[in-house]
């Protein structure tokens, strides 16, 4: 097989990245693509009290367990299979169960920091920033996370003022810059999709002869 091609998708919270990620994924056969989502490479936190996990900041480069997740990289790359974290949002922290992945032609990395990352940034093949306004991704937020991640409307407002904000302002935004793509307002903007699908199957196409 040879060397899988990468494409990141990055943007702050709430701006549409997972679902970007997922519409990509549904429109190729299963046999050519995999997602590596950075949220399953956050740092184990098993050994603090869940008071003191509710507390962390998950918005920190620091807070990525990222040698695991470029080592996971670099392995899917060699055609090697990997098991994945699974990251539990309503603990806090990972589970003991991982998920095999196995190498495919195409692999979707997507998180709010991995373009933040250097040493991820040069794996990269394509790199996407989904941009979508602050006010429009703490209304999805609010939503998702009260819906999906057993949170509450206060906590999810703490937290958005006193640490997602402003670690986006420092962390997130600035890395727009590196982005070859900029997709505006995230998992329903259908003509972006479509272009990006084309591309992706033409790539994995491209890569079916080869083999
Ligand atoms: P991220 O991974 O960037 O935090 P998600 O893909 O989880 O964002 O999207 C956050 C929420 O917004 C989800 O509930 C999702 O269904 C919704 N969503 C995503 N894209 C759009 C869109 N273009 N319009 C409306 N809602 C969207
Ligand atoms: O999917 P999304 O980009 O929103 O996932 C990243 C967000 O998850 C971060 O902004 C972080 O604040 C949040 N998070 C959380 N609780 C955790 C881990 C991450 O609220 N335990
Ligand atoms: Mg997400």
């Amino acid at each position: 097989m040879s060397k899988p091609i990468l494409i990141g998708i990055t943007g702050g919270t709430g701006s549409g990245k997972s679902t970007v990620a997922q519409e990509i994924y549904k429109g190729l056969p299963e046999e050519q693509i995999c997602i590596i989502e950075q949220d399953s490479y956050y740092k184990d936190q098993s050994h603090l009290s869940f008071e003191e996990r509710v507390k962390t900041n998950y918005d920190h480069p620091d807070a990525f367990d990222t040698e695991l997740l470029l080592s996971h990289l670099k392995q899917l790359s060699d055609g090697k299979s990997i098991d994945k974290p699974i990251y539990d949002f309503g603990i806090h922290n990972r589970v003991k169960e991982t998920i095999k992945v196995e190498p495919k032609d195409i692999i979707i990395l997507e998180g709010i920091l991995i373009l933040a990352e250097p040493e991820i940034r040069k794996m990269l093949d394509i790199k996407i920033f989904v941009d979508t306004d602050a006010d429009v991704r703490i209304v999805r937020r609010i939503q998702r996370d009260i819906k999906e991640r057993k949170r509450t409307l206060d906590s999810v407002i703490d937290q958005y003022i006193s640490i997602v904000r402003p670690m986006h302002l420092q962390f997130v935004e600035p890395t727009k810059r590196y982005a070859d793509i900029i997709i505006p307002e995230g998992g329903y903007n259908k003509v972006a999709i479509d272009i990006m699908i084309a591309k992706v199957k033409e790539i994995a196409a491209s890569k079916q002869n080869k083999n």
